[in-house]
Parts: structure tokens; C-alpha cells; sequence
């Protein structure tokens, strides 16, 4: 029989050749398990002279004793090297700076929106909010535009699936003029008022989007006259592009809720786009018609009228050269107006 200190041996350096608990837990049934060597050792005493038994029986259960020991060790050690494992695994590291968040930045059309509508208010007008989804009645009828009007053509609409009390299709209202209808009606004259919001056409190129933004503007009172509106809309101007080195002219035009109706026209005398004419705004003294849609009496009751694009005003003032970069989402684009 191999003697009990070479068993003790080949045990110890098996436990500590184990890598992980399982492979110990193994180790551990060859030697000291049910048929593990040490047992069999025990078992074996029996058989024994009782002249031998005594320190045979010594000897082995100090063995058993010595593995246990080893054996508990290996176990902690195992447990140790595992724990420490695995705190390096999911070691972090509380004092690196965080990753923070992408700072947004407000869009550049909404930038002008913002920056028309503190300049409005500063001179006295009220600042209105309304429907994009409008009434035939509102969005074109109301404003000198009947049925079969030629004038309609002159927008192509979307029109939607619901219908307004009288079974008429409502639409997407293709300029911020209705709002003129809906604040007057709700107001008493003196009416100053813009009314900035997006605006809708079947229309998309370089300089068309189907979705973009326009400012109202409706000053009507008792004697309110073009030489108003060339003053506001002027003063107005060189307040938004900060300079007075730009010249505005008035050339005649036509709106159908507007007489007389011109386009305005605006001219840098400095810069990138120095001295030439750009189209900036729709404007008129507001047709009679509309003023008693307004429910007022246009003989008392006068004023004028402005629609302007904000992506054109924009452009201009940023230099963008083509108005689909607002609408690209493009953040290399966008990030230069954070
Ligand atoms: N609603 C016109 C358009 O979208 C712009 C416009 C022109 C508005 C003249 C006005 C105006 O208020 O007086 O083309």
C-alpha cells in the first residue's frame, strides 16, 4: 500500500494545481469523497493487527486533518483570486470627467422667428398664435378670394381629410394671412399685430419647401397709410440686419387682400450681397373687403398688411444659399448656429 505521506502529497499538489472551485471540489472527491483514497485509508484500519491499528489510525486521520485544512485554504484562495477578478473587470474609474451631454442649439429660422418678434414688440405689436390646419373660409375666401377666384391658383394647397361646418375641406394653410381674419375678429381696431408660424404648399426645390415658416404683420386703426407701413417695415429691416446701410424700395404688385399691394424690396449698400435688389416681403394697404371680414367699416377702419418669409430673411442674413440645408437636419450645418 502507497504510504499515507505520498497520498498527502499527490493531494496537496493536486489542490493547488486546482484553477477554479470545480476542479478543486473534483480533487477533493479523489481523496477524501465517498471513494475518495483517504476513506479507503479508514476504511482499511479494520483489516488491520490491533497492534497496528492505533498509530495507523493516528496517522491517517492527521492526514485526513492536514487536507481539510489544505482544502479550506485552496477554497479561500480561489475565492479571493475570483473576487479580484472581477472587481478589475468592473473596475471604473469614478474620477474620470463624464462623457456630458451634446449641447442643442436653437434652429436658425427659429432664431429669426425669436429675433422678429422682439423687435415687433418693442414697437407696440402684440405677438398672435393660430391654426395651421384653417378654414377655406380663413385661409383664402375671407381674404378677397372667392370661389373660382383665379387668385387661388396662385398657391398650390394640401388640402385634408376633414371637413369644416359648412362640408368644405379644411387645409393647410398656405400663408399666415388668415390669422390677419382671426385676430381682427377677436380683437377691437387699434390692431397691431404679427403673427409668425409655418405655413404650408405642394411646392419643393431649392427655394420652395413644403413646410416653411412667414410672419404676419396688421396695423389698422383710423388713419394707418402705406407711409406707415414703408416706415415700420424699413425701421424694421434695419433693425434685423443691424444696419442702416440698406435701402428699401416698394415696387408695385398684386394681392388680392391688399390694395394697393406691392412687394417689398430691400438692397445691402455693403457686405456679400452688396447693391442688389432682393425680394424680402409681400405688403398692402388691406382691400375693404377683407377689413369688413374683419367686421369693421372701411371707411373708418384702415391699415396695412405685411407677409414675409422667414427662411428668406434667414438667408439673408447668414449668407445660406440654398433654404433645403434647414430642413436637412444636418448637424455640421446646424452646430454653426449653437
Ligand atoms: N400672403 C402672401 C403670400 O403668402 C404674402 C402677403 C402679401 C401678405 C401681401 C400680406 C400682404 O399681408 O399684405 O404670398
Amino acid at each position: 500500500m502507497e504510504d499515507v505521506e505520498s497520498i498527502v502529497a499527490r493531494a496537496l499538489a493536486e489542490f493547488s494545481r486546482a484553477a477554479d472551485p470545480a476542479a478543486l471540489e473534483n480533487a477533493k472527491a479523489r481523496y477524501l469523497g465517498r471513494s475518495g483514497e483517504v476513506t479507503a485509508l479508514l476504511k482499511g484500519l479494520g483489516a488491520l493487527a490491533p497492534g497496528e491499528r492505533r498509530g495507523a489510525g493516528a496517522r491517517v486521520n492527521a492526514a485526513k486533518e492536514q487536507l481539510e485544512r489544505a482544502l479550506e485554504q485552496r477554497r479561500g484562495e480561489l475565492a479571493g483570486a475570483r473576487l479580484a477578478a472581477r472587481l478589475a473587470e468592473e473596475a471604473l474609474d469614478v474620477t474620470l470627467p463624464g462623457r456630458g451631454r451634446g449641447r442643442g442649439g436653437v434652429h436658425p429660422v427659429i432664431r429669426t422667428w425669436q429675433r422678429v418678434e422682439r423687435i415687433f414688440r418693442s414697437i407696440g405689436f402684440d405677438v398672435a398664435d393660430g391654426p395651421e390646419i384653417e378654414t377655406d373660409w380663413h385661409n383664402f375666401t375671407a381674404l378677397n378670394q372667392p370661389e373660382n377666384h383665379p387668385a387661388r391658383s396662385m398657391h398650390d394647397t394640401f388640402y385634408v381629410e376633414l371637413k369644416d361646418a359648412a362640408g368644405t375641406p379644411l387645409v393647410l394653410r398656405t400663408h399666415t394671412s388668415p390669422m390677419q381674419v382671426r385676430y381682427a375678429r377677436m380683437h377691437e381696431p387699434p390692431i397691431k399685430a404679427i403673427a409668425p408660424g409655418r405655413t404650408y404648399r405642394v411646392d419643393s426645390d431649392a427655394t420652395h419647401s413644403p413646410m416653411f415658416h412667414q410672419v404676419e404683420g396688421l396695423w389698422i386703426d383710423e388713419h394707418i397709410s402705406f407711409a406707415d407701413l414703408k416706415g415700420v417695415y424699413t425701421d424694421f429691416l434695419r433693425r434685423f440686419f443691424e444696419t442702416d446701410r440698406l435701402q428699401v424700395r416698394f415696387r408695385p404688385s398684386f394681392f388680392p387682400f391688399t390694395e394697393p399691394s406691392a412687394e417689398i424690396d430691400m438692397r445691402f449698400e455693403s457686405g456679400p450681397l452688396e447693391g442688389k435688389w432682393l425680394e424680402i416681403s409681400g405688403a398692402g394697404q388691406v382691400h375693404p373687403n377683407v377689413v369688413r371680414n374683419f367686421g369693421f367699416d372701411p371707411e373708418r377702419h384702415i391699415g396695412f398688411a405685411f407677409g414675409s418669409g422667414l427662411e428668406r430673411l434667414t438667408m439673408l442674413r447668414y449668407g445660406i444659399d440654398d433654404l433645403r440645408l434647414f430642413f436637412d437636419g444636418d448637424l455640421r450645418f446646424l452646430g454653426q448656429f449653437a
